[in-house]
This record gives structure tokens, C-alpha cells and sequence, in this order.
């Protein structure tokens, strides 16, 4: 009887303690990261500056370098294996269709809440840093 209990007991601590790293944690890629009272207003901004190689290329070195991008993200935009939640695979199109740049500036600004994407602008880049590293991330795209 006093073993049975004790089953019960560790069973139900398993499913507690499983359960609970699954909370921070986003239900799939597509779901905006931005929470949804501010989705709005984020998903209209834009840019300042116009896509241009010399800009993709500032972001390559960016992504490459002083963002340390690349440990999490790799070369090839599709990330790395990490314990937790995976980095986004830039190379996906739907993915790429459902965010706009806006949003992927807030990522920038605030990190992912709940997973390893740390904040980068503000921290270890400055606002045109994070938005030609933006340029760079586009051209994953189909990949
Ligand atoms: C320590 C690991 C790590 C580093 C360093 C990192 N990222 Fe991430 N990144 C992640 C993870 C994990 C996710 C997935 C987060 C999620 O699903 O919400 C992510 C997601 C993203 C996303 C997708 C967010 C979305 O809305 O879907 C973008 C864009 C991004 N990272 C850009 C960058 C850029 C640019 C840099 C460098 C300046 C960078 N990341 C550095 C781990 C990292």
C-alpha cells in the first residue's frame, strides 16, 4: 500500500515537474512573440532605411560577429541543436511571410521571453545595427 502511494506520489511530481518547462514556451513558430496588446502597433513599423547590399552585408558581419548570432542561429540560418526551445530557422518561407520586420526588431529589443534568444539591441547593438542584421536575416529566406 505505502509503496503504491509512494508511486502515485513520484508520478504526480513527474508530471508536475515536466510540465513546467513547457510554460515559458511558445506553442509554435508561427505564433507571434510580441504580446498580443502591442501586436498592432509593432507589426506597422517600419524600417528607416532601404534595403541595399552594403546594408545586408554591415548585418552578415554583424550576425558573423559582435550579435553572436551565428553560435545560436549557425551559418546557414537554420540553428543550431540547444537544449530548451530551438533557435528559428530563417530559411523557412512561411515563417519569414508571417513576420514583419517590425516584429523582428522587438525580438531584437526585448529577446524571447522564456527561451534563449537573448536582447540584442540596446545591449550589444545599437537600433541601425539591429536593423541591417534584420536585412541580413531576410535573405535566408528559401535557402
Ligand atoms: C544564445 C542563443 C541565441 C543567440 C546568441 C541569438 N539567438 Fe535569436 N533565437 C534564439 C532562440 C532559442 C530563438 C527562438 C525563440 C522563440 O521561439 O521565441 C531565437 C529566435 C530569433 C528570431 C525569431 C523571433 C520570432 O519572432 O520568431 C530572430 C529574428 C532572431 N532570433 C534573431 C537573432 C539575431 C539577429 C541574433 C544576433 C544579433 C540572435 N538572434 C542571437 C537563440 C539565440
Amino acid at each position: 500500500m505505502r509503496i503504491q502511494m509512494l508511486f502515485i506520489l513520484g508520478a504526480g511530481l513527474l508530471v508536475i515537474s515536466l510540465g513546467k518547462p513547457a510554460r515559458g514556451f511558445h506553442p509554435d513558430v508561427y505564433t507571434p512573440r510580441v504580446p498580443p496588446e502591442q501586436l498592432e502597433e509593432i507589426q506597422e513599423i517600419e524600417s528607416p532605411y532601404t534595403t541595399s547590399p552594403e546594408r545586408i552585408e554591415e548585418g552578415r558581419k554583424i550576425f558573423f560577429g559582435k550579435g553572436l548570432c551565428v553560435t545560436c542561429h549557425s551559418k546557414n540560418g537554420k540553428g543550431v541543436r540547444m537544449p530548451g526551445h530551438a533557435p528559428r530557422n530563417f530559411t523557412d518561407p512561411k515563417w519569414q511571410d508571417a513576420r514583419t520586420d517590425g516584429e523582428l526588431m522587438w525580438i531584437l529589443k526585448n529577446g524571447s521571453p522564456g527561451t534563449g534568444m537573448p536582447q540584442r539591441v540596446g545591449k550589444v547593438l545599437t537600433e541601425e545595427e539591429g536593423w541591417n542584421v534584420i536585412q541580413y536575416i531576410r535573405t535566408f529566406r528559401g535557402q
